[in-house]
């Protein structure tokens, strides 16, 4: 027996028609999108398994939006998600890390009720040297369902407490599903010989407190001070062997709060010098994994404020993300904002 971990076996398509029965008002149109973009994610798979065998690694010699070098596989994942999703008639507005702006539907096809917003492959970086990469999604329902017109960037700009669904695949060991429809996070295991995505766990609940940090420590030097403060202490050992942490850093989002979620511990891309806002994308990144992890029982944070609670005013923008253990979360903005004892007792209060 395979699919040992989970207490009934049960497919995405069961999952999904299970939950739509939950909802007596359902009309079907949120599985149908559910549906699709699990297509699009077979897909992806079976080229991320592949590669070295076709031609996906490497740079297309374009650059994107923001400036970074697109690899063929991201825009492979974006065309295949795009090529997916137009022709539902579920969406009312998409949009994509790797294009500019909201992605034109058909006009030959109806508009939807959903918004999908999309980072179509996380951790470009990794793709060519076989390290876990993943695809992002986010699902809003656009405010007035009963319009049938394209959605607009008003429509699109809301804050990540109203998605109404988020998750992302990781394509490591194994292909895995993680989403939440706001009703807890449920985790699926791709099986290839059968194209089946398998529930193997149900409700993940991620530990209140980890021993594991996740930070491109390289940057430390371009650090505000308060946060050099919180990864010394991290680094400390303590009487009661709690600390010193272990650092674990993958370089692909989707991979290192994967880790967290299931382990505990804080991933953390923070503000610094060269980047003051950070570097990861609220509404393509940073919302849809704040949503997973609190819908697991974690916090997610921009250091001050809590990240599903930021008001976007572009679908570029970027945020310093904080985001885990919920004890270790508030532990790190206690820090950041210098309110944590150790500072307290370091620097005494005029
Ligand atoms: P993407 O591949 O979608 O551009 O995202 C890469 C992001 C994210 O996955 C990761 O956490 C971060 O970039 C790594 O950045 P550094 O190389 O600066 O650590
Ligand atoms: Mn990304
Ligand atoms: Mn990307």
């Amino acid at each position: 027996m395979a699919i040992v971990t989970a207490q009934r076996l049960v497919t995405i398509e069961r999952h999904i028609a299970e939950q739509e029965h939950l909802h007596p008002h359902a009309t079907g149109e949120f599985s149908r999108l559910l549906r699709d973009l699990m297509l699009a994610f077979r897909l992806i798979a079976r080229e991320v398994s592949r590669a070295g065998l076709n031609d996906i690694l490497g740079l297309t010699g374009t650059t994107n939006v923001y400036g970074e070098a697109v690899r063929k596989l991201d825009a492979y994942a974006h065309e295949v998600i795009v090529r997916a999703m137009e022709h539902g008639g579920h969406l009312c507005a998409m949009a994509s890390e790797e294009s500019d702006g909201l992605i034109a539907l058909p006009p030959t096809r109806p508009r939807g009720k959903y918004i999908l917003l999309f980072d179509p492959l996380d951790g470009s970086t990794n793709i060519d040297v076989n390290v876990t990469i993943g695809t992002i999604f986010s699902i809003y329902r656009r405010r007035d369902p009963a319009l049938t017109t394209d959605a607009t960037l008003e429509d699109v700009l809301r804050p990540g407490c109203e998605q109404v669904a988020a998750g992302y695949v990781c394509y490591g060991s194994s292909v895995t599903l993680v989403y939440s429809t706001g009703n807890g996070v449920d985790v699926f295991t791709y099986d290839p010989t059968l194209g089946e995505f398998f529930l193997t766990i149900e409700k993940l609940r991620i530990p209140r407190r980890g021993t594991h940090y996740s930070i491109n420590e390289g940057n430390a030097k371009r650090w505000a001070p308060e946060l050099q403060d919180y990864i010394d202490y991290l680094k400390t050992p303590s009487h009661d062997q709690h600390r010193p942490y272990s650092l674990r850093y993958v370089g692909s989002a989707v991979a290192d709060v994967h880790r967290v979620l299931h382990y505990g511990g804080i991933f953390m891309y923070p503000a610094d010098r060269a980047n003051p806002s950070g570097k990861l994308r609220l509404m393509f990144e940073v919302n849809p994994l704040a949503f997973v992890t609190e819908q697991a029982g974690g916090r997610a944070s921009n250091g001050c404020c809590r990240i599903l609670d930021i008001r976007p005013e572009s679908l570029r923008q970027r945020v310093p993300v904080f985001l885990g253990s919920p004890e270790d979360v508030a532990e790190a903005e206690a820090f950041l904002q210098g309110r944590h004892i150790l500072q307290r007792l370091r620097t005494p209060e005029a």
